[in-house]
C-alpha cells in the first residue's frame, strides 16, 4: 500500500510518500521558521496561509520524485489533530479532497502518534510493548505503549511542555526561534559548575512533570546577573547549560520511574527535544543501566514531518480504519481515545 502522507498541523507542511512494501519512497519538508522568526514564535494566522501556499507544490515534488502517478496512490493521511486549528484545516482539506478526487480511503492521523510510531520507520526498530518519551513543543508525555493505538499516558506535563520551556528560556537568553537547537549549541560553550538549577517534581514520587518553575528560575538568574540591562555571553552559556542540563535530568529521572513501574526494557523517545544530544547520551546511559534499551528516530524525523504521519496512516489504513463522512480536525485530542489497530473490522 502507498500512502501521501501530509503534516500541516504548527509550522512546518510536510509531505510523504510511504510504501508499507519498501518504506519511505520520497519525502519534502518546507519550515516556516524564517516567517515566525522575526515574531519570536508562531504565529497561527501566517501559519496557516502558508501551508496553503506550500502543500500541493509539495504534494506535486514527492510525486514526481518517486515517478508516482495518482493511480499508484492507495490512501491518504493527513493530520487531524492536535495543533493550531487553522493549520490543521488546510491540511485535512486538502488530504480528504485529494482522497475524493482519487477515490482512495483517507484517514485524520493523530500527530503524536506519529512522533511516537516514527522511531519504527529505522531499520533497527524497537519492538512492542514500550515506554515512549514524547517531547514536543506542545506536549511532554510518558506513554505505556502495548501495541498501535494501545496507549496508556502514565505521565505528563502540567504546564509547560520540554520543547516550550527551551523555547521561553531561549528567548529570556536573547535567542532566536525555535530555542531548543540554539540553547543546546549555547551549552556546550558552557561552564557545569557554575549554576545549578532545579529538577521539578523528582523528589516526590510520580511521573508527571512541571517546567514553568524551571523558566521562572532560569529568569530569576537572568534578571540577577544582568549589568546594565546585558548579561554577558559566558554567563547566558553558563545559564543554558543548567537549564539543559536540570531539563535533561529531570527527564531521565522520570524515565527510569516508568521502566521500572511498568517493568518494560524498551525505552523509545520521539518528538523535537528527542533531536537533544545531552538528553540521548544521558537516557542511553540510564537504560542500560536498567538493563534496557533506547530507540529513537534520525534526526529529521524527530521534528515534524510528513513521514511519520504517512507510515501512522499507512497501518491504519492497511487495519481497514479510514475516515467517515464527518469532517475532523481537531486542536485537542487525547492520545487514549485512539482505537487499537485491530479494533476496526474491515
Ligand atoms: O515535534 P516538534 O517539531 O513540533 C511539535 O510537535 O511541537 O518539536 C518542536 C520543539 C521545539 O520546542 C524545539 O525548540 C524543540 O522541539 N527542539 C529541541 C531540539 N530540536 C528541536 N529541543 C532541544 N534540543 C534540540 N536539539
Ligand atoms: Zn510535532
Amino acid at each position: 500500500m502507498i500512502v501521501l502522507g501530509i503534516e500541516t498541523s504548527c509550522d512546518e507542511t510536510g509531505i510523504a510518500l510511504y510504501d508499507s512494501k519498501s518504506g519511505i519512497l520520497a519525502e519534502a519538508l518546507y519550515s516556516q521558521i524564517k516567517l515566525h522568526q522575526q515574531f519570536g514564535g508562531v504565529v497561527p494566522e501566517l501559519a496557516s496561509r502558508d501551508h496553503i501556499r506550500k502543500t500541493l507544490p509539495l504534494i506535486r515534488e514527492v510525486m514526481v520524485q518517486a515517478n508516482c502517478k495518482a493511480a499508484d496512490i492507495d490512501g491518504v493521511a493527513y493530520t487531524a489533530g492536535p495543533g493550531l486549528a487553522g493549520a490543521l484545516l488546510v491540511g485535512a482539506s486538502i488530504g480528504r479532497a485529494i482522497g475524493m478526487t482519487w477515490n482512495v480511503p483517507t484517514l485524520g492521523v493523530h500527530h503524536m502518534e506519529g512522533h511516537l510510531l516514527a522511531p519504527l520507520l529505522e531499520a533497527d526498530a524497537p519492538t512492542f510493548p514500550f515506554v515512549a518519551l514524547l517531547v514536543s513543543g506542545g506536549h511532554t508525555q510518558l506513554v505505556a505503549v502495548q501495541g498501535i493505538g494501545q496507549y496508556q499516558v502514565i505521565g505528563e506535563s502540567l504546564d509547560d511542555a520540554a520543547g516550550e520551556a527551551f523555547d521561553k528560556v531561549a528567548k529570556l537568553l536573547g535567542l532566536e526561534y525555535p530555542g531548543g537547537p540554539q540553547i543546546a549549541r549555547l551549552a556546550m560553550q558552557g561552564t557545569a559548575a557554575r549554576f545549578k538549577f532545579p529538577r521539578p517534581m523528582t523528589n516526590r514520587p510520580g511521573l508527571d512533570f512541571s517546567f514553568s518553575g524551571l523558566k521562572t528560575f532560569v529568569l530569576t538568574t537572568v534578571q540577577e546577573h544582568r549589568v546594565d540591562g546585558l548579561v554577558d555571553p559566558q554567563t547566558k552559556a553558563d545559564i543554558a547549560h543548567a537549564f539543559q542540563e536540570a531539563v535533561v535530568a529531570t527527564l531521565s529521572i522520570k524515565c527510569k520511574r516508568a521502566l521500572q513501574q511498568t517493568a518494560m526494557k524498551t525505552l523509545v523517545i520521539a518528538g523535537g527535544v528527542s533531536a537533544n544530544t545531552r538528553l540521548r547520551e544521558e537516557l542511553g546511559l540510564m537504560a542500560a543501566q536498567q538493563n534496557a534499551r533506547l530507540y529513537y528516530p534520525k534526526l529529521q524525523y524527530c521534528t515534524d514531518n510528513g513521514a511519520m504521519i504517512a507510515y501512522a496512516g499507512c497501518q491504519r489504513l492497511l487495519a481497514g480504519q479510514c475516515d467517515d463522512l464527518a469532517f475532523h480536525a481537531r486542536p485537542r485530542w487525547s492520545l487514549e481515545t485512539l482505537p487499537p489497530l485491530q479494533a476496526v473490522p474491515l
